[in-house]
């Protein structure tokens, strides 16, 4: 079993609401992609339409990974920047495998698919994300190439007396 990787697909409504029930599944299981749980679809849409909006203005592009059944199974978004100075690299955002396929080596196959990705798009020499600390999620991105560059103490507030660090991870891929 694998995932087949799309980059720029066709925006359709299966595809918005296979995204949906993904950041959905994924947020309810723990995962840490903007939201804790539990969450409904209606409190993810406004988050998607926002990613949908920057994509249709040509900032933002979707990585896509589908299953053999051909149900939406991982996604991440490609940000570029708007600041002129910063240009040359760009924001990994909403990376996520659905917890029925975790621990398969999936995520490291999308982060794989997404550095191919940022390669064929012009003037891109790295890749920056942040991430939740406590999960040991800084561990899977250094699995994948990238390095902690930065870290600000308790930026995250999951829930009163749970505050975690903002961790910053980069790829450079020159
Ligand atoms: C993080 C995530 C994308 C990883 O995808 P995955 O398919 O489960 O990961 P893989 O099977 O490719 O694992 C690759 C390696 O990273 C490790 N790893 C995966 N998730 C990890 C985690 N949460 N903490 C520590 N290590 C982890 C695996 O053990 C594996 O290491 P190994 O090769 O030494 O065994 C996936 O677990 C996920 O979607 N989580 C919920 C959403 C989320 O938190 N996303 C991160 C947003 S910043």
């Amino acid at each position: 079993m694998s995932l087949t990787f799309t980059f720029d697909p066709a925006v359709s409504r299966d595809l918005r609401d296979g995204i949906l029930d993904l950041w959905t599944d994924v947020s309810n299981a723990g995962g840490s992609v903007g939201f804790v749980p539990p969450v409904a679809r209606e409190d993810i849409r406004p988050e998607l339409v926002r990613h949908m909006v920057a994509m249709a203005e040509g900032r933002t592009r979707l990585l896509v990974g589908h299953d053999e059944e051909g149900r939406v199974a991982a996604t991440a978004f490609l940000a570029r920047n708007t600041h002129r100075l910063m240009t040359h690299w760009l924001w990994l955002y909403t990376v996520m495998v659905h917890p029925r396929h975790q621990g398969r080596g999936y995520g490291r196959d999308l982060m794989a698919a997404a550095a191919d990705a940022a390669r064929e798009l012009d003037g891109i020499e790295a890749i920056r994300l942040t991430c939740r600390g406590g999960l040991g999620l800084e561990r899977f991105y250094a699995s994948c190439g990238y390095k902690e560059v930065g870290r600000v103490p308790g930026a995250i507030r999951v829930a009163p007396g749970d505050d975690r660090d903002d961790i910053m991870m980069l790829l450079p891929l020159l």
